[in-house]
């Protein structure tokens, strides 16, 4: 019985899923529910064209509100580098059931190295063809230990691997110079702008992290947005530069059009094209050279502050709505959504509205429409197994 379940649940996963790096030091580890969910997907769905409350850390569905646990960090060792698993669900990642449905992929599934679909690889959501085009994810970092101080402007980006994600074991390099951090460590983000292959969203997550063995204590600057500068390095930013933040309705800090040199619409990436170099970010140390760093004060306090029920209601309610937008992402989806049941056109038609009702959701309210949602998800799977036999 167990087993079917989560059969079940890990198979309707592996359709809609996109992807995220589980780490223990990360927020909404146990999924938002307020228990623990061995097979969250919660913090892999995409963000795109939302109010920055919505988009930054994930907030629409209350990610920023369910720390790890007390003594969870990711740790970031100076000079050395750091493991996280890209997957599409915390069931495929060592953090559940020992490892037991992990592969080398991020959807617990296997493909030869070399996989490569023109037409774009959807199983896992990879939003690219083949390793060589995908647009590469970054972490970045913010000096303080209490997540709600975090901004664009002290949210640093340390540290970028290239064409990733890709396999599920991705590693991250740290720069030597980095400086320790305060005692209730420092909040990290992690960042992925696809490279075209569907819906041209983003992703934005948080972490508790630390810097181990640290032994300079050069400051982190001031970080300016990046700028599109392929194939014209003397145009890029130049030292500390914040995360991409792209085609949301506030909050950008980048514009592009036209084409790339590959003809393609430009796609602003942690890659070569936006400034970024591979690895280690370490132009980054042009503050003060002082303790610990400039970063905004900060107490001890990020190990206690549990969530907080209030904004998980709302949260909550607001994921259900938001998901009705988000996860309409390729033209086969949008052919699964609408195909629906008339109770997610209901709440599509009251997020569309921003119906004040459709805030206070009850507890039932939400556990019907995560039902909905997941028979949308396994009407996509139908439809896109029939496609796939068109091909
Ligand atoms: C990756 O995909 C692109 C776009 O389809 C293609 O041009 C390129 O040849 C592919 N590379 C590999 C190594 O398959």
């Amino acid at each position: 019985m167990l087993a079917c379940l989560l059969a079940t649940t890990l198979a309707a996963t592996f359709v809609h899923a996109h992807l995220a790096p589980w780490h223990k030091g990360m927020y909404g580890l146990n999924g938002v529910t307020g228990s623990i969910n061995y097979n969250t997907d919660d913090v892999v769905h995409p963000l795109y064209q939302l109010p920055q409350d919505q988009w930054w850390f994930h907030g629409y569905n209350g990610v920023p509100n369910f720390p790890p646990a007390d003594g969870d960090f990711l740790e970031l060792p100076a000079g050395k580098s750091f493991m996280v698993e890209i997957a599409s669900n915390r069931g495929e990642t060592t953090l559940s059931f020992d490892g037991d449905y992990t592969t080398d992929w991020p959807d617990g599934q296997n493909y030869p190295d070399d996989y490569n679909v023109d037409t774009c690889i959807t199983s896992p959501n990879m939003h690219t063809q083949n390793e060589t085009r995908a647009a590469g994810t970054a972490f970045a970092i913010s000096y303080t230990s209490d997540i709600k101080q975090v901004t664009p402007a002290n949210l640093i980006v340390f540290t970028v691997r290239y064409h990733t994600p890709w396999k599920r074991v991705t590693y991250y390099d740290v720069p030597a110079d980095m400086p320790a951090c305060p005692a209730g460590g420092c909040i990290c983000g992690w960042g992925w702008v696809p490279n075209g292959c569907g819906q041209p969203n983003m992703y934005h997550l948080p972490y508790r992290c630390k810097v181990t063995g640290a032994t300079s204590t050069k400051a982190v600057g001031t970080p300016k947005p990046p700028v599109w500068c392929e194939n014209n390095p003397d145009g890029c930013t130049k030292g500390p530069k914040q995360m991409i933040y792209w085609n949301q309705n506030e909050g950008n800090n980048i514009q592009v059009d036209g084409l790339d040199a590959a003809g393609e619409p430009k796609s602003p990436a942690y890659n070569a094209k936006c400034g970024f170099p591979d690895g280690a970010q370490n132009d980054i140390f042009t503050g003060a050279s002082s303790g610990s760093s400039s970063g905004s004060g900060s107490s001890d306090s990020s190990g206690s502050s549990g969530s907080t029920t209030n904004t998980k209601a709302t949260s909550s309610s607001s994921s259900s709505s938001s998901n009705t937008n988000i996860d309409v992402d390729t033209g086969a989806k949008k052919v699964a959504v609408s195909g629906s049941s008339s109770s997610s056109a209901a709440a599509a038609a009251a997020s569309a509205s921003g119906s004040a009702k459709h805030v206070c959701k009850t507890r039932k309210a939400r556990r019907a429409e995560a039902a909905e949602r997941e028979r949308r998800s396994e009407a996509f799977s139908m439809h896109r197994k029939r496609s796939a036999r068109g091909f």
